[in-house]
């Protein structure tokens, strides 16, 4: 459920009607709900209840400071992966003891960075990694937390670009050699073994290969706790699907995936952490953007809009499918016909939708790109020399902009050019 609903034939965020903003800001532009997000991140904080838990929003779905300020001060931790992003959840007053370290490529100085400011633990991913975390703890005088991913090789059955638990896959150890990589861990003086990390990719639609994966964790703590580890948490990862489409067949419930983590692992006495990201900010967030022109083709018409592949970028990289909705409600019984939904890149990639019904449309009409809120505005670039398009977070019956459309002299002016020339 989100609050992006019509009210009197228009498309409304929460009690802001979506024209009204793209009158103040131009077009096209993000916009996020603060009900949404609250009521997603809510929905899995009630999940959990009963157990020991903190959930770890993965900040890389959308990481505007505004986004990250909502959600830390409803209770939630930051899951991140860069050190920008670590200094990002600083800026937007997240205590060190909530933020989770996790991605494939840290860096020496994100490691220090993150031990100086605080951390609530390194979540490590091979053992060269790890030899760097002990001697930059070491090298401060500190003991990093850590846990270790490990990669369960099940198949996550979603898109091959977001699949990551697979052995084939760049990620985490092979749960196989966990035990003597927890053994090479326990033997590092600037390393606490705290835990085990797991994530297996994104948009799973069904909880079958989380149970896989979660038996093995389940099984895996035995095995360490045995060999004298003391293991507290699990971290659990993120990837649980959102609907993109209004079809039937709706992913689990974070309910359902709270109740089946509780029988998976509730008996260990662990303290769970979870990281969803696409769930908390997906359906959160539209791209609202304009018909520049409508072009008749020969066998369909075009509908060329003034947002692009890089302004959302997830149709072009993973054949993604995002629902399409005039910002003015069709009248009901309105004839629908089939649109091509392109940007002016130059590109045949830069197509948001193939023979996609929709109800007539004219230069000028609004359009808006649901389920948009999760990698749609941290995925854009500049490309072709179009600026970022700028983010707008709604409160009940308040907008903000929460990150301003640059200027053209802005963009160009941050080049520089060489003496030689
Ligand atoms: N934790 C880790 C270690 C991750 O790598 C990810 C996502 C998450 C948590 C959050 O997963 P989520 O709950 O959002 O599914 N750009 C792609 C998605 C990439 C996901 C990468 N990792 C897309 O637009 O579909």
């Amino acid at each position: 459920m989100d609050h992006f609903l019509y009210r009197d034939g228009a498309l409304f965020a929460e009690d802001v009607p979506i024209s009204e903003i793209a009158a103040a800001v131009g077009t096209p532009f993000y916009v996020y709900s603060t009900a949404t997000l609250l009521r997603h991140f809510k929905l899995f904080d009630d999940a959990l209840d009963g157990t020991d838990h903190l959930v770890c929003y993965a900040m890389k779905a959308a990481s505007n400071q505004a986004i990250l300020k909502t959600l830390a001060q409803a209770g939630a931790g930051m899951d991140v992966v860069s050190g920008g992003e670590y200094l990002r959840a600083k800026a937007a007053g997240v205590p060190g003891d909530k933020i989770v370290f996790s991605g494939v490529g840290k860096t020496e100085d994100e490691i220090r960075n993150a031990l100086t400011g605080g951390i609530r633990q390194f979540n490590v991913e091979s053992e060269p990694e790890m030899e760097v975390i002990n001697a930059v703890a070491q090298e401060l005088g500190m003991i990093a937390p850590i846990t270790v991913r490990v990669n369960p090789d099940v198949d996550a059955k979603t898109h091959a670009k977001i699949a990551t638990g697979k052995s084939e896959n760049k990620f985490g150890i092979p749960i196989s050699r966990a035990l003597e990589v927890y053994a090479l861990a326990a033997s590092l003086p600037g390393l606490e073994v705290i835990g085990i990390d797991v994530h297996i990719g994104s948009q799973l639609t069904e909880l079958e290969p989380f149970e896989l994966a979660y038996n093995k964790v389940a099984e895996l703590t035995e095995q360490l706790r045995s060999e004298g580890h003391n293991i507290r948490r699990l971290d659990l990862g993120g990837g649980l699907g959102i609907p993109y489409t209004r079809s039937n067949d709706a992913p689990p419930l974070p309910v359902e995936y709270g109740a089946m983590i509780k029988k998976t692992l509730g008996d260990l006495g662990c303290e769970i952490e979870i990281e969803p990201g696409r769930l908390i900010a997906g359906n959160a967030g539209l791209m609202v953007s304009k018909v520049i022109y409508v072009k008749s083709g020969e066998d369909r018409d075009f509908l060329i809009l003034d947002g692009a592949m890089n302004d959302l970028i997830r149709p072009a990289m993973y054949e993604a499918y995002h629902d399409i909705v005039a910002v003015t409600e069709p009248a009901p019984g309105v004839e629908q016909r089939p649109y091509d939904i392109v940007g002016p890149v130059c590109e045949s990639g830069d197509t948001f939708a193939k023979k996609r019904n929709m109800p007539p449309l004219s230069a000028g009409d609004l359009i808006a790109f649901r389920s948009a809120g999760a990698y749609g505005a941290v995925m854009s670039s500049e490309y072709n020399t179009r600026p970022l398009i700028p983010e707008v977070l709604v409160h009940g019956d308040q907008f903000a902009v929460i990150r301003e459309r640059p200027s053209f002299d802005e963009m160009i002016n941050r080049d520089t050019i060489p003496t030689w020339l």
